[in-house]
């Protein structure tokens, strides 16, 4: 493992890359509605990033994914690939940004509610939310990795959903996915686990399911990560970076203003 450490100059590169990935965020939310093809979407997305950000969308051409953001509708856990099927009133949708500004990455994604969603859903989607942030207010220097995840799965077993474990959060920076690996169940021993220090950097990203943990990754497309019972999934993820007292989280939107106090 080889998780390296920022520099305060390379922390404010981040700070770029994060803010233009948030705001990617911000931007799209007007565009979800019902009859909207997650294609069009990722027209929206890319153009912006591309043409008004002066950045690149990470996941194009990313060990060969086909698009500029991940669109993961429903039973889709993650790095769904936007296509022509339309959004449906009902629909929760998960779109995954990262942006290469400068040589950095900023990644982020958020779940959005298309049209009238079903209470269950939506209730799947705020305890998701929340594994999220009570992960992040866990971390600062001293804090390990294993007490994320334990938080994580903890906050979803006490409302009976599961914690997916075949995919995880990871170091970023230059990079796109750096050492460590950040779990979000408590899958750690003494040789893995490892004490936060400032200047680290990495993303907490929780996928939890309405019911079991199982996942199935579709070979047609290579890509397409569903639960195996078919039932709903939801995700939320920020960067962030380790500070002396506490964390910094590089991807914050202005309605998260909890973590923005450390921003101008
Ligand atoms: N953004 C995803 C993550 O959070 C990774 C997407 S990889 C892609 O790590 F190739 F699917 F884009
Ligand atoms: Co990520
Ligand atoms: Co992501």
């Amino acid at each position: 493992m080889n998780v390296s450490i920022k520099t305060p100059d390379d922390i404010q590169k981040m700070r770029i890359a994060g803010r233009l990935a948030a705001d990617v965020l911000e931007m799209i939310e007007q565009h979800v509605k019902p009859g909207v093809t997650t294609e069009e979407l990722n027209r929206i997305c890319h153009d912006y990033i591309v043409d008004v950000q002066g950045a690149i969308p990470a996941p194009l051409n990313y060990n060969g994914f086909p698009k500029s953001i991940c669109t993961s509708v429903n039973e889709v856990i993650c790095h769904g690939i936007p296509g022509d099927k339309a959004l449906k009133s009902g629909d929760i949708l998960n779109i995954d940004v990262t942006v290469i500004k400068d040589g950095w990455h900023g990644d982020t994604n958020r779940m959005f509610y298309v049209g009238e969603v079903p209470e269950h859903a939506r209730r799947l989607c705020r305890v998701t939310q929340e594994c999220l942030y009570q992960a992040i207010r866990l971390v600062k220097p001293g804090a390990r990795l294993s007490d994320i995840g334990a938080v994580i799965a903890k906050h979803a077993h006490a409302n009976h959903y599961s914690v997916v474990e075949e995919y995880c959060g990871h170091g970023i920076g230059l990079g796109f996915h750096e050492d460590p690996q950040v779990l979000h169940y408590p899958g750690y021993n003494a040789r893995n686990d490892l004490e936060l220090k400032e200047g680290m950097t990495f993303t907490i990203e929780p996928m939890i399911n309405a019911g079991k943990k199982h996942t199935k990754l579709n070979m047609k497309d290579g890509w397409t990560v569903t639960t195996k019972d078919r039932r709903l999934s939801a995700q939320w993820e920020h960067t962030m970076a380790v500070t002396a007292d506490g964390v910094e989280v590089l991807t914050a939107r202005s309605t998260e203003q909890e973590f923005r106090r450390n921003w101008s």
